[in-house]
């Protein structure tokens, strides 16, 4: 039988066919009426489209079901394109059939307000509203620009296991399972240890899929299975990798104006904040962020045996937390990356600055608007010894690490990269309250269904 998908029409699609018959497939969003004329706003994935359905063209018991149609109902009508610029989306369907493929009935999220447990619980079907939906098309388009970005600057896309033997970001956030007779597995915290090993093979290379960390923070901003991009450069120092970081956010925020101009407009998104998102953005050293805390009285936050303190002024060698991130960043319009990290708080593989050994060439990069860390980076150590050193150091398995501890026997060279959180910039980007809106079934410490 030949296939019929070619055929089908989208409402996307419809400026093309003004004029013409087409038959749409889709769930009803709305439906009004009075009298002899329904109006139903069919959705069907792709746009909302309103169709019109008058009583003399329909036989009467037809017509009867039309007006019992509920909210999320699934049918197909076949009509008339007009364009109509009161409708919403600009097109209307004068209808002349209709097949009621499926009578919903009570679906339970309705135009009226729900309280977010209530949202997040029923996931699988708050996808279909509204706000939701543009999110997804984001997360798409800021998906593919990164592709994009990679596959167009001379990368090889090199997939890191999700099945590991080994931490890469620190013992405490490890998922363990058992593998065979083999032992305990874990689940993938960053694919970058393999993409050092894939950058010594193919130059530069990337990796891109989900990383789990068994976080107990139960923020705004943490999941425990999120996307990463992670790209890889062999001969990068630390500068060309914030240059190459600072390149990708810029062309990530300028694709997403480019393509989803209307959802953006549907989350009523301040547009004007985003297309200023150019190259150059702001830099500086963890030490002038601290002296900057200093001076403006930030304290850090601590909790000391269970109990939350207050240490003023801010002491070198913290680690900054969300209070102090969002201080920083109230003076930015832009990206801010703070450069050259503490060596205690930051993983085993950054290599340590040549001119201050107590801080490693690592860099993170925060988002305006509140939106966080979006990037976390570092120039990797590439001698054997001081990276054998740092792994007893950090109480590491050196068994697990051999293979690592190889790419620095044979042939080691500087290199670089870094990690981007997909989830944290969908945030940025839609402004979504909540990371859990930011991809489609949401992994937190309290959810794991649906
Ligand atoms: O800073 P992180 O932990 O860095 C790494 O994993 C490195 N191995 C990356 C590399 O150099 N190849 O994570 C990188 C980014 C963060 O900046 C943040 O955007 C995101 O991943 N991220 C999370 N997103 C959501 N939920 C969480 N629990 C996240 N943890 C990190
Ligand atoms: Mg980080």
């Amino acid at each position: 039988m030949e296939s019929r998908y070619k055929s089908y029409k989208y409402i996307e699609d419809l400026e093309k066919f003004i004029g013409q018959e087409v038959t749409l497939q889709g769930w009803v969003k709305n439906k009004t009426g009075k009298g002899k004329l329904q109006f139903i706003i069919l959705r069907d994935g792709t746009g909302i489209c309103q169709c019109v359905v008058y009583k003399p063209n329909f036989d009467e018991a037809l017509f009867e079901e039309v007006k019992s149609l509920t909210q999320e109902s699934s049918l197909k009508v076949t009509g008339t394109v007009k364009k109509e610029d009161r409708a919403p989306g600009g097109y209307e369907i004068d209808v002349n059939n209709i097949e009621i493929i499926q009578l919903a009935k009570d679906y339970p999220i309705t135009p009226k307000e729900h309280g977010d447990a209530f949202l997040i619980e029923h996931r699988h079907l708050w996808l279909r509203s509204t706000r939701q939906h543009a999110i997804m098309r984001i997360r798409a388009s800021v998906m593919k620009a990164i592709r994009d970005f990679f596959d167009n600057n001379g990368f090889v896309i090199m997939d890191s296991p999700m099945l590991t033997p080994n931490a890469s970001e620190g013992t405490s956030t490890l998922f363990e399972t058992k593998y065979f007779d083999l032992g305990n597995a874990y689940l993938s915290q960053s694919g970058q240890l393999y993409g050092e090993a894939s950058a010594m093979a193919m130059g530069r290379i990337y990796t891109f899929g989900p990383a789990f960390r068994a976080e107990r923070s139960k923020t705004r901003k943490h999941l425990t299975e999120f996307w990463m991009v992670e790209p890889e450069m062999a001969y990068f120092d630390l500068n060309d990798d914030m240059d190459l970081a600072e390149d990708l956010v810029e062309y990530i925020v300028q694709y997403v104006l480019k393509v989803n101009q209307a959802e953006l407009k549907t989350l009523e998104r301040d547009i004007s904040k985003l297309e200023n998102i150019k190259r150059p953005f702001y830099r500086m050293s963890y030490t002038e962020a601290v002296d900057w805390l200093v001076k403006n009285n930030i304290p850090l936050k601590k909790k000391i045996d269970g109990k939350e303190v207050e240490i003023t002024p801010f002491p070198w060698g913290e680690d900054f937390g969300t209070p102090q991130e969002e201080a920083i960043m109230e003076q930015f319009d832009k990206p801010l990356i703070i450069h050259r990290y503490p060596t205690d708080v930051k993983a085993f593989y950054m290599k340590p600055d040549p001119e201050n050994s107590k801080v490693v060439l690592a860099m993170d990069m925060l988002g305006p608007e509140k939106a966080g860390e979006i990037i976390g980076g570092s120039q990797r150590e590439e001698d054997y010894d001081n990276l054998l050193n740092k792994i007893k150091q950090h109480k590491l398995p050196e068994e697990a690490f051999q293979w690592y501890l190889d790419l620095r026997k044979f042939g080691g060279v500087p290199h670089s990269g870094f990690g981007l959180g997909v989830e944290r910039v969908v945030k940025w980007i839609t402004g979504a309250a909540h990371i859990r809106e930011t991809i489609p079934f949401p992994r937190m410490i309290y959810r794991i269904v649906p």
